[in-house]
């Protein structure tokens, strides 16, 4: 399958790309700005499955410039595409005070507006799949009734966007053979959570919470389509 994953340098994505290696021959289309550990990257998974190909494609995907390129590439290198994984994200834990205007554009920015430019530039090719999933990675703040904390307001209501979005496009493109889903995730241990909650100590390694990312997007769509669905053992 040709899978694309953001945010693939280190974290849930650079574990997802693992995982999916471990799994099958795919095509991995992993992006981010660090090229050099999205070369180690790519060492690791030749080293697990050497029938993996890997396509890196350094990009900021906070800039125009990069996504457009991104966006073009993909387009002309491949008719199909099978998965995209939105995951690449950004927090800034601040309170609503203190983040500016810059942190906030940054926020809505990475984990909604990205995400929703790569679906819609990605439509043509996820068409052409028979079996197409889009999954969106959003988080346990953005969903309904979850417990809230100070300092993640912006970063939580992108997410939120991001998980109606997927809700929206599943209804909206229900008769191709494309689904959505949403996985508002609870915490891993990343560096995103490392630096955000520095005393805190996460349920879940980033490999444990990726190879449940893995498997849901390679067979999730198989059962689910526009649903945010909560990846947490934490009530509410
Ligand atoms: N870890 C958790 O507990 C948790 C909980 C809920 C939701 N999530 C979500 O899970 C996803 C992955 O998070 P993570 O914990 O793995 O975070 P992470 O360790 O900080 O990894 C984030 C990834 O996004 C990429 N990225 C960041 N800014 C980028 C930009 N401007 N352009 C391109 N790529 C960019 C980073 O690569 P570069 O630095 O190389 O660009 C990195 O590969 C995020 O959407 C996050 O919101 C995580």
């Amino acid at each position: 399958m040709n899978i694309i994953i953001t945010g693939a340098s280190k974290g849930l994505g650079a574990e997802t790309a693992l995982h999916m290696a471990e799994k099958g021959n795919h095509t991995l289309v992993l992006i981010s700005r660090d090229i050099k550990r999205l070369e180690a990257l790519k060492d690791r998974i030749a080293a697990i499955n050497p029938s993996t190909k890997c396509i890196l494609l350094p990009a900021d995907l906070l800039n125009d410039e990069d996504i457009k390129l991104v966006c073009d590439w993909i387009s002309s290198e491949f008719s199909v595409i099978d998965i995209l994984i939105n995951n690449a994200g950004l927090l800034i834990n601040k309170s609503f005070a203190d983040l500016d205007k810059g942190d906030s554009h940054a926020m809505m920015k990475l984990n909604f507006m990205v995400p929703s430019l790569l679906i819609r530039a990605f439509i043509p090719l996820l068409k052409n799949s028979a079996n197409a999933h889009v999954l969106n990675i959003g988080s346990m703040g953005g969903f309904q009734g979850s417990a809230k904390y100070p300092g993640l307001s912006v970063y939580s209501a992108a997410k939120g966007a991001l998980a109606i979005l997927t809700e929206c496009l599943a209804v909206e493109y229900a008769a191709s053979t494309i689904k959505f889903n949403c996985l508002a995730l609870g915490s891993a241990d990343t560096e995103m959570l490392r630096m955000a909650f520095p005393e805190y100590k996460a349920p879940l390694s980033a490999r444990q919470m990726a190879s449940y990312i893995s498997d849901f997007a390679l067979q999730g769509h198989t059962f689910f389509n526009g649903k945010i669905l909560p990846v947490t053992l934490a009530n509410p």
